[in-house]
Formats: structure tokens, sequence, C-alpha cells
């Protein structure tokens, strides 16, 4: 078992290994010591695999729990689906001491976490990840969300897990797809900060050790909510390739997952990097090829205009210009603030 504490400012543990959701009553008294209850969130590809094994565990330990199973997919990650979750919890007359436990992907842990910052103004939340993905990005830090039409996780909320589970026994049962999908994270925090473990990822690809290279990928993120939990500074990094890859995302209709939409859209930022003089064109390079051995698409035939409209709508605008994430070399990345028309000729170079 592998163990990464998270020092933000509701302090917590990330433990990362086999067989530990069979011990989730134990950790939900330990992290939550007044939970008189629990309310498991799952979606209906992760319920018939792993509900029974969390609520058997907590059955065993005398937590009493409901269940409440949303329909898989983006879809699902909406205002209306939170809303029909706080009903849920008030009918089942959750308090203030009980808590949640968001047993999914990254759909499942925005939505559960949300839910849980704004039910009777905040209870406490477990992210139990069964994703890749979700076990190395989006359970840890705190950020919670649901979808609006205008784009992705534009309502939201800072608001910190009391604990992250992350079962490795779970990535067996993932759908190859999904796993290559969340490796497009685990490669990009390797360009972010790691040229080692990019090295690592090229030499053994899908088959590298899932325990060690989750655990390195979440003491990175760890490392960068340490120090920006707010997302005012350095946390914007690991943004890398989500300016092109949330418009690639929506504009696909969510046909290209959310790792598929990463990886379109580090490759292209790394192309258009070294076109620009900005890294050396080993980069793109590698990036391109780590890529394609792990399966993941790096470029769009979708419309450029209709990408640029929506990567002009994202969130990560800051007034006038957008603060794209740019490599410097494997391992090292930093912020360029682009005007609308520069962005349209940079990622236009990239494509
Ligand atoms: N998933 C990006 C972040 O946590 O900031």
């Amino acid at each position: 078992m592998n163990a990464v504490h998270v020092p933000a400012s509701v302090p917590y543990d990330v433990r990362i290994g086999p067989g530990l959701l069979a011990g989730l009553a134990d950790t939900v008294k330990a992290v939550c010591p007044k939970a008189g209850r629990c309310l498991v969130v799952t979606d209906d590809a992760v319920g018939p695999l792993w509900l029974r094994e969390s609520v058997s565990a907590l059955f065993a330990g005398e937590l009493p729990f409901s269940t409440y199973t949303l329909p898989r997919g983006e879809a699902s990650k909406t205002a209306e689906k939170l809303v029909d979750i706080l009903n849920f919890a008030a009918s089942e007359h959750f308090t203030r001491s009980d808590v949640f436990l968001a047993l999914g992907g990254g759909m499942v842990g925005d939505l559960t976490g949300l839910a849980a910052a704004t039910y009777m103004r905040g209870v406490d939340y477990i992210q139990l990840p069964t994703t890749l993905l979700a076990a190395v990005d989006s359970s840890v830090g705190g950020k919670t969300a649901v979808d609006l039409p205008a784009g992705k996780n534009l309502m939201g909320a800072f608001w910190q897990p009391r604990a992250v589970v992350c079962d490795t026994d779970a990535l067996s049962t993932l759908p190859r797809a999904d796993f290559l999908s969340g490796c497009a994270e685990v490669i990009k925090t390797a360009v972010l900060f790691d040229p080692d473990l990019f090295a690592l990822l090229e030499r053994e690809g899908p088959a590298f050790d899932r325990e060690s290279v989750i655990a390195r990928c979440v003491g990175h993120k760890r490392d960068i909510v340490a120090e920006d939990e707010r997302d005012t500074g350095r946390r914007a990094l690991l943004n890398l390739g989500h300016t092109l890859g949330h418009a690639v995302e929506a504009e696909s209709g969510f046909a290209l997952s959310h790792g598929q939409a990463v990886a379109i859209g580090t490759a292209s930022v790394c192309r258009a990097a070294a076109l620009y003089g900005l890294c050396d064109v080993s980069v793109p390079e590698r990036v391109d090829a780590i890529l394609e051995k792990f399966g993941l698409p790096i470029r769009t035939a979708l419309p450029f205009e209709a990408l640029m409209d929506r990567m002009l709508s994202d969130k990560k605008r800051v007034g006038a210009k957008v603060n794209l994430i740019v490599p410097e070399r494997i391992g090292a990345c930093r912020g360029l603030p682009l005007a609308a028309d520069e962005l349209r000729d940079f990622m236009k170079a990239g494509l």
C-alpha cells in the first residue's frame, strides 16, 4: 500500500493499494468519527462491480448506509442530478454529521463532491476512485463541479475530501479504453513534472505498475495543491492539454473521452510550442510517439473555428487572454497568456 498526505486546508491522506475497499468502515470511522450514516453515490457502470463490496464493508462495520446510482457518463454531470442527490439525501434524513462516499470515476467524484459541498452548507465526503483518471487527478485536490450548457465544470466549489481511498483492484474491471484514457492524465503529469516517469512510460507502455505510478502522480498533484489549493497560480499547470482538450471533448458531443481529448490537446500544444521555438522539436516527437504507444489520438479533424469558439469561452481565460500551458522541456512547463488572435495562430500551428 502507498499513502500520500495532502496538506490542504483540510489535510487528508490518499491511500493506494489492492483490497482497500474491504476496510472502508474503518476509514470512515477514522476520518469522520461523528458519521452516523453514509450516502454511497455511484453510477450504473461501477455499481454492479463495486457497490456490493463497498456496502458489505460498511455493513460489517455497522455503519448504516443508503445508495444512489446515476446513469453512467458525462451526461449525468448536471445541476439537475445534483439537486436530485440533495433531494434524495434530504428525503433519507441525512444530517450534517453524515458522510457522502463517491464510488466511481471523475463524473461521480465531481458531482458527489459538489453535493457534499452544498448539502446543509457542507458535509464530509470521501473519494473512492475506480478509474485511473480519477485516481491520478480528479479525486485529489477538492475540485467539485457539474457542467452547464455553456461548458464543462462551470458550476462548482473547492471542497476537500476527508480521504481518498484508491483500491487498485477496481482498475482490473476498468474497460481497456477507459484505462488508456486515464493514461493521458498520467502522461500529462510526466510532461509537466517528471522526466523519469516519462522515460518509464516510454519503456513500459500501458503495462506500467499501477500502484507506484498512481502514487507518483498523486505526489505531484499533492505538491501543486499544497502550494495553490484555490487555483490562482501554479495549479493552472495541470491544465496542460485541457484548453483544446475541453473544446474537443465538447465539440465531439463527448464521443471522445476526456483522456482522448486531453491527448489531442497535449500533442497539439507541444507541436505548436516547438514550431514557435518554445521547446526542442524532440518534445512533440516524444509526446506524439508515447501517446500513440498508449493508443491515444494526437490530432483532430473537428472544425477549427468551432473549437476556437469553445476555447475562448473556457473558464481558464484571464481577462482578454487565455493562459495556455506550454512545454519548455519534458518535465517543465509554463503559462503563456495569449490574446484571441495569438491563440488562433498558435493552435492552428499545432493541428
Ligand atoms: N484537474 C485539474 C486540477 O485539479 O486542478
